[in-house]
């Protein structure tokens, strides 16, 4: 094949959308300033055939497709296997997104602490911090490991040569945005230059069977930095989220070729680096205030389990300009409608109220079982009425005000029995469908079908 000429266009970095000329505005995206200079030049020929693409195969029965059963290691860290689907996977590449400070290099460390203890050598490429930093915090994280070694570079091809005489079990490069090769123009973090580092790694990873862990840096709006490509060349996708306020970090799977995407781990950041939390719903309601109005706990589905969560909401009277909704953790467009709702089913005049949600811990409710949760809670915060310190409420609310079922009601149900909730507020048909079960019997179900009937049905 010929070689192109290469040629100047302009990438997003955000969502990958590309442009003849520069804008500071991306069309696509709407962001400012993501647009940036992409020299078009061809990946060098180690990098071209990682780049993901049909490989030249007809139709084949789908019988005859072999099963991509590969190798798992366990990660050593319980919450970190069960994000990827199991363990470390062979050959995979794996990038972890996240905010500066929440903990990635950290989580990554003690990854290869964990590996060393197993007696597996590792490598950890820092392009940021000194070899004397990372010292520093393996010994805070208890202490270091002649398993790791650690270089200090961002030449892509110098690191690729270090994989090859070191051969670790796994790699560690933290982060992807500072590594550059020479072989392309730009600087490091460039669209151009993230995409022909990581198709060199990964490529050189796939080819030798190695677990290979990219550091990805987030830019303002919480997208990973660095082209969209970046996604596609990886086999899993996680991001590290929390609020720094706060102790708990969940890392979330948004992609995963080997696992499902729904799975998350959940953290506490302690001072001796991350600990697995076991029983998220315990550590999210330690702190639930008492008899405090506008406060309700919902059972949410995180993947295979379900974690118990606080929603918290405060209402307050506002007779000028239009009310603020000051929301994290549920969706902001949710709030509105429901509070549409109350109006109209409830009569509460939430249109000329302030309304602040929150879901304690800096958990995020995205599903619509919650909605009921959040219907309750700003009954509740309206009327200045604690609910009953021992119910929890789930349920999908509709547009007419009736409530649907969800998803594993029995999983909900069970859970909250666990931490000692007595009374559930859920969809009238499925109280109906879970009534009798044994394993419930000391559970007071309340079954609504609208919320007209919540008000009688908050307890407390
Ligand atoms: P770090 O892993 O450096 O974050 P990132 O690589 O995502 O930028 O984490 C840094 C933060 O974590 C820092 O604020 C200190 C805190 N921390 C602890 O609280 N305990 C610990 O044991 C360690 C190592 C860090
Ligand atoms: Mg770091």
């Amino acid at each position: 094949m010929a070689k192109t000429k290469s040629k100047t266009i302009y990438e997003c970095t955000a969502c990958g959308s590309r442009f003849p000329k520069w804008v500071g505005r991306c069309t696509e995206c709407g962001g400012w300033s993501s647009v940036e200079e992409f020299r078009e030049t061809p990946l060098s020929p180690a990098a071209e055939r990682w780049i993901p693409g049909e490989e030249g195969v007809g139709p084949t029965p789908l019988t005859s497709v072999e099963v991509d059963e590969r190798e798992r290691v366990s990660s050593t860290m319980e919450e970190l296997d069960r994000v990827l689907g199991g363990g470390v996977v062979a050959g995979s590449a794996v990038l972890v997104g996240g905010d500066p400070g929440i903990g990635k290099s950290t989580l990554l460390l003690q990854l290869l602490l964990g590996l060393g203890e197993e007696g597996r050598s590792t490598l950890y490429v820092s392009g940021e911090e000194s070899a004397k930093q990372l010292r520093m915090r393996a010994e805070r994280l208890g202490g270091a490991s002649e398993k790791i070694k650690v270089l200090t570079e961002i030449d892509v091809e110098r690191i690729v040569s270090v994989l090859e005489s070191e051969n670790p079990a796994a790699a560690v490069m933290d982060s992807v945005q500072t590594l550059v090769s020479p072989e392309i123009q730009g600087a490091p973090g460039t669209v151009s230059q993230v995409r022909e580092v990581a198709a060199q790694l990964v490529g050189w990873a796939k080819g030798r069977g190695m677990p290979l862990f990219l550091v990805g840096h987030v830019t303002k709006d919480g997208a990973l930095a660095g082209p969209r490509v970046l996604e596609h060349m990886v086999d899993t996708v996680l991001y590290f989220e929390g609020d720094k306020g706060h102790p708990y970090r969940i890392l979330r799977a948004v992609k995963n070729r080997f696992g499902s995407t729904n799975e998350v781990g959940v953290f506490e950041m302690g001072a001796k680096g991350l600990i697995g939390v076991k029983n998220p719903s315990e550590l999210f309601l330690a702190e639930r205030p008492e008899g405090a109005s506008g406060s309700i706990v919902s059972p949410s589905l995180e993947g295979s389990r379900v974690i118990l969560v606080e929603i918290q909401t405060l209402t307050a009277p506002q007779n000028y300009g239009s009310p603020q909704r000051t929301v994290s953790g549920v969706d902001r467009n949710r709030v509105q409608i429901l509070a549409a709702l109350l109006d109209r089913r409830l009569g509460l005049a939430l249109a000329n109220h302030d309304i602040f949600v929150s879901v304690a811990g800096g958990m995020q409710v995205n599903e619509p079982a919650g909605d009921l949760g959040l219907v309750a809670a700003l009954i509740s915060a309206y009327t200045d009425r604690p609910a009953d310190a021992k119910t929890i409420f789930f349920g999908e609310v509709g547009l007419a005000g009736e409530v649907r079922g969800v998803s594993r009601p029995m999983d909900r149900l069970k859970e909250a029995k666990k931490l000692g909730y007595t009374r559930a507020v859920l969809p009238a048909r499925q109280a109906r469908e879970v009534s009798g079960v044994k394993e419930l019997a000391e559970m007071e179900l309340v079954g609504v079908d609208s919320i007209d009937k919540l008000l009688d049905s908050m307890g407390g």
